[in-house]
């Protein structure tokens, strides 16, 4: 893909239209440069650029751009400008082209302006492939400016035609968007050709990219749902070369580095993205300095038909077939995907295969409002074409909706979708269709995604970064961070009796008469909260098992599904692990592992618990809360941390419970608002109360609260006596207390002792026990930036286990 080396330099100028710089330098050239083929008079008479000769080249006055013949395949050029120097070296980067769908040939292909004032390209000599159309009765000349702008210009220096106003995927600095023209991204990084995204104003004349090609055609930035109106008819958009982006229909932007500098270009990359890149000098490459869409998975028709996009850690994102479907290209993803079986017309040979979180946008063959999901798989059903269908009950409103598809286009998945999608396969194949799929699971991966931001691979990556921080593009940090995807084998999932089958399921799917029989008609209850009641109960395969009936039955199926498969598929020692779920008709039931020692709340008044369990469980707690928001699935908050949601296995480590429950957490921490408050009182943090934004710091606020339970051996709402109770709201009173106890530790040197549960004795090592109650009244500060992360408290707390092992002096005996 290299132009031809530049040998020597032409310029078709009529000196009479000469401005004098140009004349300099074109003297200056002339000097330098014997001229060959090609001489100045040759305007008047027509002239052409010969393919065959590699000094045939136009280059602008300050050496930046060329135009010429440009080599995109095999005996294949296209005639375009490009800029001189090479990115990293190697590619130069072509910013316009006359023929990008018709190249020609290497041979006897030229450009000629001809004395009509035409300038065509034609093909081995032949066919004129372009041309500009052009005709003047003056002579005419052809001149690159230093913008990138190739001019044709008569003798009173009219412009006949100019490249900027036939873009191809590239906007220059000062080079006008208009109503006439649009940018349209290349098919492939290596085929120049024309693809199938586009930049342009709409009818309604507002900015806009469509994805358009002969099997679809939509609009997807900005977002469609967003509602957008001009009074602006001009429809114009102009880069500056400062780096400030202003269309007519009021859409700005700014480039991350705003300020001078050198060279800049705005482009519609193949990938359907657009972005402003700005040349770094140092490192002689180009950067992003803004880009239209942060989540690529938004971008239509990037994987095709039949094919949905997901992310993944350490790459942008990747596309898969759905089950049962197949690569139609095994190079091009664009094609998409094709079926791997047939299904006749005949409703019951169908089954359904659920994704979760997998949603497809568009062809619908309308809205179903308010249907249960069995009325909805009928009207699937009954078309023969209908290809899937998305289901979901919003439980706030009691409310349900239906969409069924005739086609699957514009697939992802991600986080924020509530249940999934429901897949018309052959029932007699579904199983080996759940089993075949290897990229549904989402699973929480050990390795902490978070390094993956302090080491940027690449400039890219940085200015992005750089730039999502500053301007509110969180999304892109998000990806990085929240993404955990783990392929991993299937195990045997059962199907549903409603006909179909859940993709991820790993755990077991019971039936409520088996769940019946192990709990001996739930006679056994070890528990109850505001979710349900918990019974022990005895697997058939003998294991002891805590089996939770959940109160709250009118939740979707699917989307109880959809939480129950991600709840399950959490795993961390430090987290009570789910192994199966039961949903039938009105019951819902979840069945975990069971722990011998109760809850932490039945514990902390016994002797049970010394010193070292006590400090054990603080660590073991913010692990696991740390795990859950930090490092995989940040949005799942727990919402209700408390003694009675902590359980104690055998050798007292802790387990905490019920998370996941509530509502797996928006993404977007800031708008997140739940409509229901979750927790308990005493331990709920003042955003709860103050209705602001929740984030993970309401879980850091109930944890410091329960830690400073296990110290004191207090409650937090009741038994501290030591202090009047005057003006405090009752939950703070515990915590002012403490407070109130160790700011006095200056002059009195026994604050522990007042404070610490007087069934511990002295039996504590000093200097940890001053960490843990110092870090557990970091977490209770009413203002929540001042709390630590979870996983900062893990880290504080391991640290004083490390200190404590190396050196053995703070024990108090
Ligand atoms: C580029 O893509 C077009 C459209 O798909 C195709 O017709 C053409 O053959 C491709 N060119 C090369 C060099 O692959
Ligand atoms: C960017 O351009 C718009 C429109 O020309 C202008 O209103 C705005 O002030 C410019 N911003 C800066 C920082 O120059
Ligand atoms: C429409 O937009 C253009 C370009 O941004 C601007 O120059 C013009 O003043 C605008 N017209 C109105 C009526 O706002
Ligand atoms: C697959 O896609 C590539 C790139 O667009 C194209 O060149 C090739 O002809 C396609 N193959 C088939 C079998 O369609
Ligand atoms: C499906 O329906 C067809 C006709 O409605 C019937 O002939 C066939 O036996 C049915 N198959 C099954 C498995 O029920
Ligand atoms: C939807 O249906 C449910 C149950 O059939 C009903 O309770 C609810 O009011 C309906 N909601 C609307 C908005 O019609
Ligand atoms: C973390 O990821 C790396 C590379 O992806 C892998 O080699 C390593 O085994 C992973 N570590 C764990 C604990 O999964």
């Amino acid at each position: 893909m290299q132009p031809h080396p530049i040998h020597s330099t032409q310029h078709f100028i009529p000196s009479n239209t000469m401005d004098l710089p140009v004349l300099f330098l074109l003297l200056s050239l002339s000097f330098s440069f014997p001229l060959s083929s090609l001489s100045l008079d040759t305007i008047h008479e027509g002239t052409s650029l010969s393919i065959e000769k590699s000094e045939d080249i136009l280059i602008s006055p300050d050496g930046v751009f060329s135009a010429g013949f440009y080599s995109v395949g095999d005996n294949a050029y296209c005639y375009a400008i490009w800029f001189n120097k090479p990115s990293h070296g190697k590619i130069q980067t072509v910013i316009w082209m006359a023929n990008r769908d018709h190249p020609v040939n290497g041979r006897s292909s030229k450009l000629s302006l001809l004395k009509t004032g035409n300038l065509i390209l034609s093909d081995a000599g032949k066919f004129t492939v372009w041309a500009t159309n052009t005709q003047s009765l003056s002579s005419v000349h052809l001149y690159l400016y230093n913008t990138g702008n190739l001019v044709l210009q008569n003798m009173e220096g009219l412009t006949l035609w100019e490249s900027f106003d036939f873009p191809t995927d590239t906007l220059l600095p000062q080079q006008l968007l208009t109503r006439n023209t649009r940018l349209v991204s290349s098919r492939s990084q290596t085929n120049y050709s024309s693809g199938f995204y586009k930049l342009f104003f709409d009818n309604n004349n507002l900015l806009r990219l469509l994805y358009d090609s002969l099997e679809d055609s939509s609009l997807y930035w900005p977002d469609p749902w967003i509602v957008r109106y001009t009074d602006n008819n001009s429809r114009i958009a102009v880069l500056d070369t400062f780096g400030n982006f202003s269309s007519s229909d009021d859409f700005t932007f700014m480039a991350a580095d705003y300020g001078p500098k050198l060279h800049r270009r705005l482009r519609i990359d193949y990938d359907g993205d657009v972005r402003l890149y700005s040349w770094d000098e140092e490192g002689q490459t180009w950067l992003v300095s803004w880009q239209a869409i942060q989540s690529p998975c938004k971008i239509y028709g990037i994987c095709g038909a039949n094919s949905f996009c997901s992310y993944i850690v350490g790459s942008d994102r990747k596309c898969s077939c759905l089950p049962g479907y197949k690569m139609k290209n095994l190079t091009d993803w664009s094609d998409g995907c094709e079926p791997e079986f047939h299904l006749s017309c005949n409703g019951n040979e169908s089954g359904f295969l659920m994704l979760p979180r997998v949603q497809f946008i568009g062809y619908d063959y309308e809205k179903w409002s308010n249907s249960t999901f069995d009325e909805c798989k009928n009207l699937c059903l009954q078309r023969c074409d209908c290809k899937a269908f998305h289901h979901t009950f919003f439980r706030e409103d009691r409310y349900s909706s239906c969409y069924a598809k005739m086609r699957l286009r514009n697939g992802y998945r991600s986080p924020d979708f509530q249940g999934g999608l429901y897949l018309r396969l052959p029932e007699s194949n579904l199983f080996s269709y759940a089993n075949s799929v290897q990229d549904f699971t989402l699973v929480c991966s050990s390795n902490r995604t978070r390094n993956k931001r302090s080491q940027p691979e690449n400039g890219i990556v940085k200015f992005m970064l750089w730039f999502a921080c500053g301007v509110g593009g969180l999304e892109i940090i998000c990806i990085f961070l929240i993404w955990c995807l783990l392929s991993r084998t299937q195990q045997a999932s059962s199907v549903d009796k409603q006909g179909y089958l859940v993709a991820v399921t790993g755990f077991r799917r019971f039936t409520y008469a088996e769940l019946k029989k192990a709990t001996k008609d739930f006679n056994e209850e070890i528990g109850r909260g505001a979710g349900g009641i918990v019974y022990k109960g005895v697997l058939p395969d003998n294991r002891v098992a805590a089996i939770k009936c959940i109160n709250e039955s009118n939740q979707g199926e699917g989307e109880f599904l959809a939480e129950v498969s991600i709840i399950g598929r959490i795993n961390h020692i430090n987290l009570i692990e789910m192994w199966g779920y039961c949903t039938e008709g009105k019951h819902r039931l979840l069945v975990y592992e069971y722990m011998e020692n109760g809850t932490l709340a039945q514990n902390l008044s016994s002797h049970a618990l010394d010193w070292k369990k006590r400090f054990d469980i603080a660590l073991g707690t913010a692990k696991g809360l740390a795990y859950l928001h930090e490092e995989c699935l940040e949005w799942v908050l727990h919402c209700d941390v408390k003694p009675h949601n902590i359980l104690l296995d055998s050798n007292y480590q802790p387990k905490v419970a019920d998370f996941g429950l509530s509502k797996l957490q928006n993404r977007n921490l800031e708008k997140a608002s739940f409509s229901r408050i979750r927790g308990t009182r005493g331990y709920m943090a003042p955003e709860w109360v103050f209705n602001l934004p929740i984030t993970s710091k309401v879980d850091v606020y109930s944890y410091g609260i329960v830690v400073l339970e296990m110290v004191t051996g207090k409650g937090p709402t009741k038994g501290v006596h030591a202090i009047d109770s005057g003006g405090e709201t009752e939950p703070k009173r515990l915590v002012a207390w403490v407070r109130e106890k160790r700011n006095e530790a200056a002059a009195m040197t026994s604050w522990l002792e007042e404070i610490v549960d007087p069934i511990l004795e002295s039996s504590y090592e000093k200097g940890k026990m001053e960490t843990l109650i110092t870090v557990a009244l970091q977490c209770v500060e009413e203002e929540k930036d001042a709390r630590p992360s979870m996983g900062q408290v893990a880290e504080m707390l391991l640290r004083q286990e490390d200190d404590s092992h190396s050196d053995d002096h703070g024990i108090n005996l």
